[in-house]
C-alpha cells in the first residue's frame, strides 16, 4: 500500500479527483495526509471532512524559503510518504526539498510545458494567440515547472475564450490526467529512460486529447 501525501494552496480539486479514484478505482495506496501552506485552504476542511490527516504549516511564520522547506519535510515525513503529489501547491520549492523527494515528487502545471512555465498561463496563451492549451504532469526537478513529463492533456482554445474559461476546460483535463499518473505511479508503471525521458512501462498514450464533454465545459 503506497502512502501519498498531497500538497494544496486552495481549493484542492486535484487533490479531490485523486482522492476519488484512488477510493473508486482501488488502487494499491491511500492519501494519508493534505497539508497546505495557506490556513485557510479550501481543500484542507474537504479532507478532514473524509478523515484524513491534515496540517497547515504558514510560509508567513517562517523567516526565510529554507526555513519554511525544512518545517514541510519535517511534517511531510511524519507521514512517511512513498508519493509527495503538488497539487495546486503554490511555492517555489529549495532545491534541497526538491532533492529530498527526488523520483517521488509529482506536480501538475496548467500548461502544455515547457511552453508557459510560472504563473498567469491562460492568460499568456491567450496573448501568444495559442490554438490550444492544457496541461502536464511532470516529476519535479530543481528548475522551476520543469522535470521527467508523465502526462500531458491537449485542449482547444476557443473563440471568445478569456482565461477564466480557458482554466476551466483546462481544469476538467488536468481532472483526468493527474489521477492517472498518480495511478501509474503507484502500480510501478513508470520508468525513466537513461534519456531522461519518463515513459509507461505498458507503452500506455501519455496524452489525452479532449472528449466532446469536456470541450464544453
Ligand atoms: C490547477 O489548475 C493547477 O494546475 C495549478 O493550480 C490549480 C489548482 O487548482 N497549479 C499551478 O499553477 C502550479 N504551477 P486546484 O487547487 O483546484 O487543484
Amino acid at each position: 500500500m503506497k502512502r501519498i501525501v498531497i500538497l494544496i494552496s486552495g481549493r484542492g480539486s486535484n487533490m479531490e479527483a485523486i482522492h476519488r479514484a484512488c477510493a473508486e478505482e482501488g488502487w494499491p495506496a491511500a492519501v494519508v495526509a493534505v497539508l497546505s501552506n495557506q490556513p485557510t485552504a479550501s481543500g484542507l476542511a474537504w479532507a478532514a471532512e473524509r478523515g484524513i490527516a491534515t496540517a497547515s504549516i504558514d510560509h508567513r511564520a517562517h523567516a526565510d524559503r529554507a526555513a519554511f522547506d525544512a518545517a514541510l519535510a519535517a511534517e511531510i515525513d511524519r507521514h512517511q510518504p512513498d508519493l509527495v503529489v503538488l497539487a495546486g501547491f503554490m511555492r517555489i520549492l529549495t532545491p534541497d526539498f526538491v532533492a529530498r523527494y527526488a523520483g517521488r515528487l509529482l506536480n501538475i502545471h496548467p500548461s502544455l510545458l515547457p511552453a508557459f512555465s510560472g504563473l498567469r498561463t491562460h492568460e499568456r496563451a491567450l496573448q501568444t494567440g495559442c490554438k490550444v492549451a492544457g496541461a502536464t504532469v511532470h516529476f519535479v526537478t530543481a528548475e522551476l515547472d520543469y522535470g521527467p513529463i508523465v502526462l500531458q492533456a491537449v485542449v482547444p482554445v476557443l473563440a471568445g475564450d478569456t482565461a477564466d474559461t480557458l482554466s476551466a476546460r483546462v481544469l476538467v483535463s488536468e481532472h483526468q490526467i493527474y489521477p492517472l499518473a498518480v495511478r501509474w505511479f503507484v502500480e510501478d508503471r513508470l520508468v525513466l529512460g537513461s534519456d531522461g525521458v519518463m515513459r509507461h512501462t505498458g507503452n500506455a498514450p501519455q496524452w489525452l486529447f479532449p472528449t466532446p464533454d469536456s470541450r464544453d465545459t
